[in-house]
């Protein structure tokens, strides 16, 4: 039973696992999108964080975790109810790396249509959203920032993550974000 993580659980999963590795998703794009009111932000100002969107030829590098039967009853229930605000289960297939296994996993996705969506914005007011943003959870730079580091850690270049990081890093050295859209 495999996990996808492509947001915090990629450096915090919060269950045990017997396998991990780095492994690709095909068709779709890692984005600051979503809205979170209970973890990285509150119902009152709710932060940003990341899912997954659709897209033809694109594709995400994240964490894959294998899970013993009875460790993905006991941590999936818990997980399922701290990604849950907006957040759907799937499945999908991964790629693992750097062996090329193909693997069934389960994912959650945040879709559009749901109702903590927030969608694209400049990239100076996304990473000003960010750098305010905090929540049960911790601050949703910090978020941000250990994900960047794990891409990096792991040779993955992923330009809208590294684009966000590294905006929100000018903005905690004091200085101004370039203004722009985020790729
Ligand atoms: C994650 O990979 O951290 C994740 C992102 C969104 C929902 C659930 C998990």
């Amino acid at each position: 039973m495999w996990i996808f993580g492509y947001g915090s659980l990629v450096w915090r999963p919060g269950f045990a696992f017997l396998e991990a590795h780095p492994a690709r998703l095909d068709g779709f794009v890692r984005r600051f999108y979503q809205g979170s009111p209970d973890h990285r932000g509150t119902e009152a100002s709710p932060g940003r964080v990341v899912t997954l969107l659709r897209e033809p030829g694109g594709s995400c590098v994240g964490r894959a975790f294998r899970l013993s039967p009875e460790e993905h009853a006991r941590s999936f229930a818990p997980l399922a109810h701290r990604e849950q605000a907006g957040y759907a289960r799937h499945a999908v297939e991964l790629t693992l790396l750097p062996d090329g296994r193909r693997v069934p996993a389960e994912i959650f996705v945040a879709g559009p249509d749901n109702p903590h969506f927030l969608g694209p914005a400049s990239l100076d007011a996304m990473a000003r959203h960010i750098f305010d943003s905090t929540g049960p959870s911790g601050r949703n730079d910090h978020y941000l920032l250990e994900l960047a580091r794990w891409l990096e850690a792991h040779g993955v270049h992923d330009p809208h993550v590294g684009a966000l990081a590294d905006a929100v890093s000018s903005l905690a050295a004091g200085r101004d974000v370039d203004q722009g859209d985020a790729p």
